[in-house]
Parts: C-alpha cells; sequence; structure tokens
C-alpha cells in the first residue's frame, strides 16, 4: 500500500450510489443515484462534495488527483458478515460435503466448528492477527472497505476474547475498518457436550459481562439451529447481550426454520442472517421488526442449499442486505464480487438492488449507514473505481477481479 492521499477523483464515468442514512427496502431498494462525468471532491477521508462535470482544482496537487478515466465508481463494498478470526482450514471437509454428508452432521460428530476452534484455540494472538491481516489484504483488492467479524471459534472466556481483541488491533491497524460481533453461542464446546446448561451459564454470566467491560463487541450473534442453540437459548443469550449494550443479531433459518427470523423480528434484531429455509411467518416478523435480512449466497452456492426467498423479502418491504459469510467451514471466500454474481443470477435481483444490497444496506446492518454506504457529503470518502463502464457490466462478468482502484478515507491503495 503506498498511502497515497486523494483529494479529488475526476472523469468519472458513471457514479453509481444509493443515496441516504438508513437501509433501502422495497422499491427503494433499486433505487439508485447515476452521474454521468461526475467527480468528487475528498478532505481529510471525508467527501466534501459530489457533482458532474470538470470540478475547480484549485490548491489541489497533481498527485492528490486521482483520473477515473471514464470508469464505474461506487462505495466501497461492505461485507456485514464474516468469520473473520480463525485458525487453519478445514480443506479436509471438501470431500465429505461433496459425498453428501451434512453440515450438522459433521458439526455433530465433533468436526466443523469445532475443529475451527480446535485450531484457533491453539493458535497465539500474533498468528490470528497475521492471518486475517492477509484476508483483509484480499479482500480492500476485491473492493471490500469494511468488514464485520464474529467470534465464535474461542468458546471459552479467554479465547473468546483472544478473537475479538484481534478483531480490534485489525481495525486500528488495517486500512479496512473492521466491527466486531460476538458470536459465542457458534456451537457448543465439546468440555460442555454433556453439560450444556453450565456452558449457557458462562456464557450469560462472564463472557457476554467480560466482553463488554472491554467494549469488545458491538452486536452479539447466535447459531440459532437444529442440534446448535433452540429459540429459547438463543432469546436468553441475546436479551443478556442487549443489556449489556450489544445488538442482536441471528443466524437463523440457514438450514433449518426452527423460529430464528420470528424471534429476530420480536427481538427488533439489527440483522437475521442466512435464512435459506425462510418462512412467511418469518418474513411478516422481519418487516415488524424493522429487521435487516442479511443473505449470503455463497454460502447455499458452497453448501448446494437453495437461495434465499429475496424477492419476497424485497416485495414484503424487508430491506435485503447481502454479505460473504467468510469461513472455514460454509464458505471459505471473501469475494463480495462473486457473491454479487450470485445475486444477480439466482436472487433475479436487478444491478441496482444488489449494489444497494452490498453498500448501503450492508451498513446498515452494522449500524454505519450514517458514515459509509454511499457517496454523499459528509459520509467517508471509501469507493472502488471499476474496471466497467456500466453498472450492469459487474454482473454480466464473472470469475475476475474488476477492481481497478479502491479509496479508502480518501487514501488510494
Ligand atoms: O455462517 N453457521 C454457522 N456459522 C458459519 C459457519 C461456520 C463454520 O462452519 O466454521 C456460517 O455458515
Ligand atoms: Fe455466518
Amino acid at each position: 500500500m503506498n498511502d497515497q492521499r486523494i483529494c479529488a477523483v475526476i472523469n468519472i464515468g458513471i457514479l453509481a450510489t444509493p443515496k441516504g442514512l438508513k437501509a433501502k427496502a422495497g422499491t427503494q431498494q433499486g433505487e439508485i443515484l447515476s452521474l454521468k462525468n461526475a467527480y468528487l471532491l475528498i478532505e481529510d477521508g471525508f467527501i466534501k462534495e459530489l457533482g458532474t462535470g470538470t470540478p475547480d482544482l484549485t490548491g489541489i496537487k497533481a498527485d492528490q488527483i486521482l483520473d477515473a478515466g471514464g470508469r464505474l465508481v461506487t462505495p466501497g463494498l461492505v461485507d456485514a458478515h464474516t468469520h473473520l478470526v480463525f485458525g487453519g482450514w478445514r480443506a479436509h471437509e471438501l470431500q465429505q460435503k461433496l459425498a453428501g454428508v451434512p453440515y450438522l452432521d459433521i458439526l455433530a460428530a465433533g468436526g466443523g466448528i469445532l475443529n475451527t476452534v480446535g485450531q484457533t484455540r491453539k493458535a497465539t494472538e500474533n498468528e490470528l492477527f497475521n492471518k486475517a491481516a492477509k484476508a483483509l489484504d484480499g479482500m480492500i483488492a476485491l473492493g471490500t472497505t469494511t468488514v464485520e467479524a464474529k467470534s465464535g471459534y474461542g468458546l471459552d472466556l479467554e479465547n473468546e476474547l483472544k478473537q475479538l481483541r484481534v478483531a480490534k488491533q485489525l481495525d486500528e491497524r488495517h486500512l479496512v475498518d473492521v466491527v466486531s460481533t460476538l458470536m459465542v453461542a457458534h456451537a457448543v464446546p465439546s468440555e460442555y457436550k454433556h453439560n450444556r446448561n453450565a456452558f449457557l451459564d458462562l456464557i450469560l454470566n462472564t463472557i457476554i459481562p467480560a466482553v463488554a467491560q472491554e467494549n469488545l463487541a458491538a452486536f452479539c450473534d447466535v447459531f440459532c439451529e437444529t442440534g446448535v442453540f433452540d429459540v429459547a437459548e438463543s432469546k436468553a443469550i441475546l436479551l443478556c447481550a442487549q443489556a449489556h449494550g450489544m445488538r442482536s443479531k441471528i443466524h437463523a433459518d440457514e438450514i433449518d426454520a426452527i423460529g430464528g427470523s420470528e424471534l429476530a423480528g420480536e427481538l427488533k434484531a439489527i440483522s437475521a442472517e442466512h435464512l435459506i429455509a425462510l418462512q412467511d411467518s418469518g418474513i411478516a416478523s422481519l418487516k415488524t421488526g424493522g429487521t435487516i435480512a442479511c443473505l449470503l449466497p455463497a454460502t447455499s452456492f458452497y453448501l448446494g442449499k437453495p437461495y434465499a426467498r429475496a424477492q419476497n423479502l424485497i416485495a414484503a418491504g424487508v430491506p435485503v442486505a447481502i454479505a460473504s459469510d467468510f469461513n472455514p467451514g460454509s464458505c471459505p471466500s471473501y469475494s463480495l464480487q462473486f457473491c454479487m454474481n450470485l445475486a444477480a443470477y439466482n436472487y433475479r435481483m436487478s444491478s441496482e438492488q444488489v449494489l444497494t444490497s452490498v453498500t448501503l444496506n450492508a451498513a446498515a446492518a452494522i449500524d454505519k449507514a450514517k458514515i459509509i454506504g454511499s457517496l454523499e457529503a459528509g459520509k467517508l470518502a471509501d469507493l472502488v473505481i471499476w474496471d466497467a463502464e456500466t453498472l450492469d457490466f459487474l454482473f454480466y462478468r464473472f470469475g475476475s477481479n474488476l477492481v481497478k482502484s479502491v479509496v479508502k478515507r480518501g487514501i488510494l491503495v
């Protein structure tokens, strides 16, 4: 990275961005601003002005001006759901998966998430930092400028804190902004296999208060799933975290619809994630609760599962965000560009709807829509210049990185 501070982006062929400070739902999800022959002026890392034609560049040095060469410019992509910090990989599960062994069976047999827990517990903070920083380097090269990172591979006090401290350090030391979520309710660790109530006690009475005390997470997430955490357990955990200042997120209806999305609406969760097996009652609840549906198409792709009902959610007025779910088990990819392709082809969303889902709505899903997610005066200068002249081109091409340049907080990456 060369740390070049940018004060103007000129000669933008099309500047495409959603607008506003909140998530967009229904028809508004597909309504974006599309400015031809545009420019952006940047001051101290924030957008000062945007407009069309040639701006007044008086006082701006030549090396602070970025010429977009007639290309498409969008906001930086926001990845609102990742499990960024983990030890090792799980390539050894691929053949099991291809042979048809279900994801939850691998977990029930002590593999899956629990395998990664073992590898994460063994790793030092330094090792975890370096591995996740490398992933962030890869993400920003693909256009992602802000990332949410969940814990959940520690499953005890020491190792959950370790993961969250790494995420905090990444936020401080890497150009990509990192927002943390406590997800200690990701699986029941093997030492509590025969005593899950003691694990719940540990979460409620020790881990949530400790994480709140160190201010290590803005959100709390729970894997509400068959054989993992049921609705009553999920509710108790999320209410406890709310009382400690953490807003709720839920891994809901990823494999089975056991009531996770209904609970998300009831608790006014900021977002409900996955929603592959979502029922009509879940859609109604999300709408009532003002909850954002965070869909993860690359997980459907990798697990060979159906694609979530994006069109029904949009028609019902639920804002849709799209994220990668980057993790070693159900989605070993952090490419939001790939997710965008999958969303267009499988959710049948328009280019404009998908753009909103990976920018403004994703920002809203991590409570950052007031400062990122769109290109507007007053927001951070996080943007991507694409090797594309139209928005549709991003969705038409797949499998290669179409990023030409990324600007993060006004710095050319
Ligand atoms: O979102 N489902 C729970 N968590 C992740 C997978 C984690 C893993 O398999 O390591 C998910 O799919
Ligand atoms: Fe996930």
